[in-house]
């Protein structure tokens, strides 16, 4: 039913590097993470890029939308300076550039696609092709991504394209009507906030023959409780604390 690893670098390096970039990427290559969670949105020119927020504030200094920028000026702008000083200049990176990376490192990615509004279906179709058109020409080298979202238009606009790339729905917690909504999508996964989960939930989404993943579980004892439920993964900010062997 999991076929993926189990613990995951939630944003590429959780808090111990800026969000979304390669520097999170190399940051969690370090603590020994070969899984990695990272949100991704389209740049202005259709690219999609690595990016939580829809605007510019919080991780790039500025005001207005992502999507108002190119994927080139996006590559230009600062993504590591809000983090730390040690991290300045870090580029906000395409997903081209990240898929490169994770196959050459051999890193598994749970790509979450975080459609700016109005972009739900062309930020699903973009990524979903991207990734067929990578695993085309190289394969997937035993590394088949899995990708999430809260989106609904997103996740059958990745199905229609690139239907044999599995795809896990996101929710803040189960909802009522979770076994039509997942039979719709035909998703492999419920990924929901561990705040808002059961041991219950979790036996009857195994049951009806999907994977449990989780966020964001920041803490050993959590962690615990939650694989002892069967919680097949999740991810975590603190790569300090939860070890990618901690299931082990
Ligand atoms: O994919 C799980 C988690 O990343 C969802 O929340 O806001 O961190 O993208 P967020
Ligand atoms: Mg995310």
């Amino acid at each position: 039913m999991w076929p993926y690893p189990k613990i995951i670098a939630h944003r590429g390096g959780g808090t111990l590097a800026p969000e979304n970039t390669l520097a999170a990427l190399r940051c969690g290559l370090a603590h020994g993470f070969q899984a990695v969670e990272f949100d991704v949105m389209l740049a202005a020119d259709g690219v999609p890029v690595l990016m939580h927020d829809a605007q510019l504030g919080r991780t790039i200094a500025g005001r207005g939308a992502i999507s108002s920028l190119s994927s080139q000026e996006l590559a230009l702008r600062d993504a590591g300076a809000w983090f730390s000083a040690a991290f300045a200049g870090e580029p906000v990176p395409t997903l081209a550039d990240v898929v490169a990376f994770c196959m050459a490192q051999r890193i598994w990615m749970n790509i979450e696609i975080k459609p700016a509004p109005g972009f739900e279906v062309a930020t699903g179709a973009a990524v979903a092709r991207l990734l067929r058109e990578t695993i085309a020409v190289h394969g997937d080298q035993g590394l088949v991504p899995l990708l999430s979202s809260f989106s609904i238009d997103a996740l059958l606009a990745a199905r229609d394209i690139a239907p044999a790339i599995p795809r896990g729905w996101l929710c803040k917690a189960v909802p009522s009507a979770w076994r039509a909504q997942m039979l719709a999508l035909d998703a492999v996964s419920l990924h929901v906030s561990h705040q808002h989960l059961t041991q219950a939930q979790v036996a009857a989404v195994h049951d009806a023959g999907y994977g449990v993943f989780c966020y964001t579980v920041n803490t050993p004892e959590r962690a615990r409780e939650l694989l002892a439920w069967g919680v097949d993964a999740f991810c975590t900010d603190r790569l300090d604390l939860l070890g990618a062997d901690f299931a082990a």
